[in-house]
């Protein structure tokens, strides 16, 4: 067989990365390692960006411009050509004033996107209406998955505990705040205020009194116009778990534990500075394996497949918990695109369980290739 070919049989892999959500940089930053670890030998990669308007690119992925440099985050190359997926799988080429074209079918595409219109169904939607593959979970599950106070009455289904919450409606909070500040008030404070839909930390706050509230509230309908107050958990250490499907139709299986410690510089939580800007770097120590007593360990591996399971997840995820001052494990969320730059929490947690950075993504692009398409 000649090397051209060979080349035809390769699986098609189009790596889709930006977005519009909040965490578009941080999934440009992951397109770029990921792009470089896929295995050219075995499959034919195609990087499509999706820009902060929602728009569709043919990217070239170059590694350079999508990396943090100098505090500079990047974005999707709006000015490359537009391209959408039509019928067949087929990847169509659509450059203004001229003629449509194919770039022929895609096997598989591998959703690197983080938060709302990327990792919360609405891609997988679009993906599941082509018939095509992908890496990941489902259109369910990533809606669960990305949805702070659905995923914690699944969780509480499924016999997890989680902090108490209460969730604040678009209307609920237009129409009569007053009942909204009640029912936190209840909590006791401090309570964290988030975005029930987001991610990256953006638009939480932590809130010590009443006086507070009104501006944390407005902070995170920014991102979300639903809000969840959760009370804080007591003292917490964070502790989070790698979680994979399992090949050849066998269990999904669970990482080590990782660690989480952020300390100083005013930083009480573990925020968007703490998460991925350089300065936020010193406070902050991923500790793989976490130190922990082995029974706590297999307990929190355990009920990271249970959150997994319960919300169907399928590929990854990755399950944070928190493990209080009163030895409690608490849920904190599930991610089912978590952070994947070769420094993050998840390739980390893989890399100490004996699966290394390409070996995840081979991973993933053999589970996504061997499912099938339609209701499974
Ligand atoms: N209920 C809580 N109690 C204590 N700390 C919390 C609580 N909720 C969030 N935090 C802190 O805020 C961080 C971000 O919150 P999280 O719910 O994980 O949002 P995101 O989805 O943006 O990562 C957590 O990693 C933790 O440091
Ligand atoms: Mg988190």
């Amino acid at each position: 067989m000649s090397e051209h070919s060979k080349d035809q049989h390769k699986p098609r892999v189009a790596v889709v990365f930006g977005g519009r959500s909040g965490e578009h940089a941080i999934s440009c930053v992951t397109a770029a390692n990921v792009l470089q670890v896929i295995d050219r030998d075995k499959y034919d990669v195609v990087p499509v960006g999706i820009s902060t308007t929602g728009h569709w690119v043919l990217e070239n992925g170059d590694p350079e411009r999508l990396a943090i440099t100098d505090g500079r985050l990047p974005e999707v190359d709006i000015t490359a050509a537009p391209v959408l997926f039509g019928t067949n799988r087929e990847l169509i080429v659509s450059e203004p004033g001229s003629v449509p074209s194919t770039l022929g079918e895609v096997d598989v595409v591998f959703p690197l996107l983080h938060g709302p219109f990327g990792e919360d169904g609405t891609l997988q939607g679009l993906l599941e209406m082509s018939d095509m593959r992908y890496v990941g979970a489902g259109v369910l599950a990533s809606a669960v998955g990305m949805d702070k106070h659905y995923m914690k009455v699944v969780f509480q289904a499924a016999g997890l505990e989680v902090t108490p919450f209460v969730v604040i409606r678009d209307r609920d909070w237009r129409r009569d705040p007053e009942t909204c500040r009640k029912a936190v008030d209840a909590l006791g404070y401090p309570v964290f205020v988030k975005p029930s839909r987001g991610g990256s930390s953006l638009g939480v706050s932590k809130v010590n009194d009443l006086d507070e509230l009104d501006d944390a509230v407005e902070a995170a309908r920014l991102h979300d116009p639903k809000v969840i107050v959760e009370a804080s958990a007591n003292d917490p250490r964070e502790i989070e778990v790698g979680v994979l499907g399992g090949l050849d139709d066998t269990d999904p299986i669970a990482s080590v534990c990782g660690e989480v410690v952020v300390s100083g510089g005013g930083h009480d939580f573990y925020d968007f500075e703490t998460k991925y800007l350089p300065e936020g770097e010193e406070y902050t120590a991923l500790s793989v394996p976490a130190d922990l007593p082995e029974d706590v360990t297999a307990e929190i591996r355990a009920k990271a497949l249970t959150a997994f399971d319960a919300i169907e997840a399928e590929g990854l995820a990755r399950v944070d918990f928190f493990y209080d001052a009163d030895g409690k494990i608490i849920i904190n969320e599930i991610n089912t695109m978590p952070g994947f730059t070769p420094t993050s929490m998840f390739p980390r947690l893989w890399s100490a369980s004996g699966k290394d950075y390409p070996t995840v993504v081979d991973h993933l692009l053999t589970l996504a290739t061997s499912r099938p398409t339609g209701l499974r």
